[in-house]
Formats: structure tokens, C-alpha cells, sequence
């Protein structure tokens, strides 16, 4: 008897906390959240680390978003340091938040230019290895990567970036161009399909808003898609800022990419406070005023307002959208283009408050 009153006394308590966490999770902005506000149009997602994965960050992700991207954690360098070390710990961390909170993962990403292992392209000797060799070590670390969450992971970044920046230059000369040659890219995708035939993939860069780059991508993707390579999607960055992009370019970026029939994900989402600079740079004096001003506030929130207007036009081509990185609190842009220059890129502010910006983006 005394056992069964203490058992009750402990459900009872035990209710009591969940209950007053569940108030501190839906006081803080209402209890609705992005996910809520856009669920008839597209999973919204946030970049994390395992760092962000308790305390008031996990709050407020389980309250606003329904997709996860690992911010770092999934990359070849981190993920795969040594030839015959994978170090899993902190994917798995997030995989598994997920799991148990119900919330989809994209993957990112299976081949890239940089955040690449250097072991991957020399031999014991340090030489450069042979295109045979690289392209066999591609396929392990593609096959043994989307092998580990398969079903897990709804889709999956496979190639990062391949495209140039210069004008007069189709594919980045990255080692994997050099060695191997453009099938790299057409491999990478087929080794994923082959190890998940049911993961949805993307071919992922940024800048797509220049009609030079986005031609040279669509070229990329079209040319793909022809040879009949497993590739369902192209995925828009969308690192902007208060100038960029316009609602022309915007809207003209995501229909070329429709009209290739396949669908388009926004997959890096943040909207600097500060002109577009592409390159990373020196601090100058102008770079000193560093405040949230009422001004960028407000170029800020005009941009997010026409972009997410424009989302939901597409919202049958589209199918996610991810911010990167949760709040102001912490950005790569606090580090990027100039080192620490405080930016506040998000919809959220460093006390994980939602900011005016907000209001408009889920005002519809
Ligand atoms: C690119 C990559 C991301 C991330 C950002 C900067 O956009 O795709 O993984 O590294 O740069 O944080």
C-alpha cells in the first residue's frame, strides 16, 4: 500500500515536470511554430551541431522545425579522418534527436571540394593517387556513409559545390576534377542511389541567383538528368543578404530549375544583415558598426518577406527549406567575410526570442 502511494506520488510529480517543460517550451513564442505555420507547403529545417541538441536550443528547435541537417558532422573530414577510421559519434547524436522526435534528416554531404580528408588524394608516400584509387575510395566512403542511415536519412546532398565562380570556367578545379575528371559527379551519384535506392539526392550549390552560375548548374544538372544519372533535385543555398537576391532573380532561379522537372530544396537559408560579399577579407574601419540597427532590421525583414512569398508560389516544386543555424546567437557569418563581425542573419535573436522578421514570414 505505502509502495502504491509512493508510485502514484511519483507519476504525479513526474507529470507535474513534464507538464510545467511543456509550459516553457510554449510560453517562449506562442506554440505554434514554422513547421506548424508552413505544414500544407514544405518541412522546414535547421543546420545543427550535437551542441545544440539540449537546453533551451532543443526547445525551441522541437518547437519551430521538423527537419534536421548535420551543420558539420556528416562532412568527409569530420566523418571519415583516416583511411580506416569513420568517427560516427556526432552524426549519429543527431540522427537519433531525430528519431526520437519525429523529425526528418537531410544529408550533407557526400563529396565536396573542401572540409575533404587530405589521406583521400595521396598514397602512404604522399603522392597523388591514380584516378582508379580515388574513385574506389569515393565509393567506399559514399556506400559506407548513406549504408549507415539508410532510412534514416529522407535525402541526401551527394555533390557540394562542383560549379566555379569564374566567369569563363564550367567545373570548379577541385582534386576530384583533377584526378578523376567530370564523372566524378555522375559516380558520386550513382554509388548513393546504388546504396540507398530510396533517398531523394541533390546536387547543392550557392550563388544560383547569377544567370551565369545558375546556367552553368543547370547545364550540370540537365546533362545528368539525360545520361539518366540518379539525380532528383538541386538545392539553392541561399546564403543572401539585405541586397540580394531580388524577387526577379529569385523567382527566375527557381523556375529555370522546375522546368527541368525536378525539385528544389532551399538547404542553407540565412539572409545576412550586411551587403553581399562573396570572398572572405580583411577587417576595414567600416566594418566597426556592428549593431542590429533599425534599418537592417528592416532591409532584412523585406528580404526574408519576398522570399518566403516566393517559396510558397513554388510550393509544388519546392519541397524543404533549412535555415543555417538556429539564432543570432551563433552564425558562420559572425566569422565570414570578415572574422568576427557579429551578424544576425536568422529569424531568432541570441536569446532564442523570435524577431519582428518573424512575424512577417509566417504571415500569410
Ligand atoms: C557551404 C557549405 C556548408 C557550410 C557553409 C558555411 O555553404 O555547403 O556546409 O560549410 O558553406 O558554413
Amino acid at each position: 500500500m505505502k509502495n502504491r502511494i509512493l508510485s502514484a506520488a511519483v507519476i504525479v510529480s513526474v507529470l507535474a515536470a513534464s507538464c510545467s517543460s511543456q509550459r516553457a517550451i510554449t510560453t517562449a513564442g506562442g506554440s505554434k511554430g514554422l513547421k506548424d505555420y508552413y505544414n500544407n507547403f514544405f518541412p522546414i529545417g535547421v543546420a545543427v551541431g550535437p551542441r545544440n541538441l539540449a537546453g533551451d536550443e532543443a526547445q525551441l528547435i522541437l518547437r519551430e522545425f521538423n527537419s534536421l541537417t548535420a551543420e558539420n558532422a556528416m562532412k568527409m573530414g569530420p566523418i571519415h579522418p583516416q583511411e580506416d577510421n569513420y568517427y560516427w559519434r556526432d552524426a549519429d547524436s543527431i540522427v537519433s534527436f531525430a528519431q526520437n522526435h519525429g523529425l526528418k534528416v537531410r544529408g550533407h554531404n557526400l563529396c565536396w571540394h573542401s572540409q575533404a580528408p587530405s589521406w583521400m588524394f595521396t598514397d602512404k608516400e604522399g603522392k597523388t593517387v591514380s584516378k582508379e584509387v580515388l574513385l574506389q575510395r569515393l565509393k567506399d566512403h559514399i556506400t559506407t556513409v548513406v549504408n549507415r542511415y539508410k532510412g534514416k536519412l529522407y535525402a541526401w546532398d551527394v555533390v557540394n559545390e562542383a560549379i566555379s565562380d569564374k566567369p569563363d570556367e564550367y567545373l570548379r578545379n577541385s582534386d576530384w576534377l583533377k584526378i578523376i575528371g567530370e564523372e566524378y559527379i555522375a559516380k558520386s551519384f550513382q554509388f548513393a542511389h546504388e546504396a540507398d535506392p530510396n533517398a531523394m539526392l541533390f546536387y547543392n550549390d550557392y550563388n544560383e541567383i547569377s544567370p551565369v552560375k545558375r546556367e552553368k548548374i543547370y547545364r550540370l544538372v540537365k546533362g545528368l538528368k539525360d545520361a539518366g544519372v540518379p539525380v532528383h533535385g538541386i538545392g539553392l543555398q541561399g546564403h543572401w543578404a539585405v541586397n540580394e537576391p531580388s524577387r526577379g532573380q529569385l523567382d527566375s532561379t527557381i523556375k529555370r530549375f522546375a522546368d527541368l522537372g525536378l525539385k528544389v530544396q532551399i538547404t542553407e537559408l540565412d539572409i545576412s544583415v550586411y551587403p553581399k560579399e562573396h570572398d572572405a577579407r580583411q577587417r576595414k574601419s567600416a566594418d566597426a558598426d556592428t549593431t542590429f540597427s533599425p534599418q537592417k532590421e528592416q532591409q532584412q525583414l523585406e528580404v526574408y518577406k519576398m522570399s518566403f512569398d516566393v517559396f510558397r508560389k513554388y510550393r509544388n516544386v519546392i519541397n524543404g527549406v533549412t535555415f543555417w543555424n538556429i539564432s543570432d546567437r551563433n552564425s558562420w557569418l559572425d566569422n565570414f567575410p570578415v572574422r568576427n563581425r557579429k551578424d544576425y542573419p536568422l529569424l531568432f535573436d541570441r536569446h532564442l526570442k523570435p524577431k519582428k522578421v518573424y512575424q512577417e514570414v509566417v504571415k500569410f
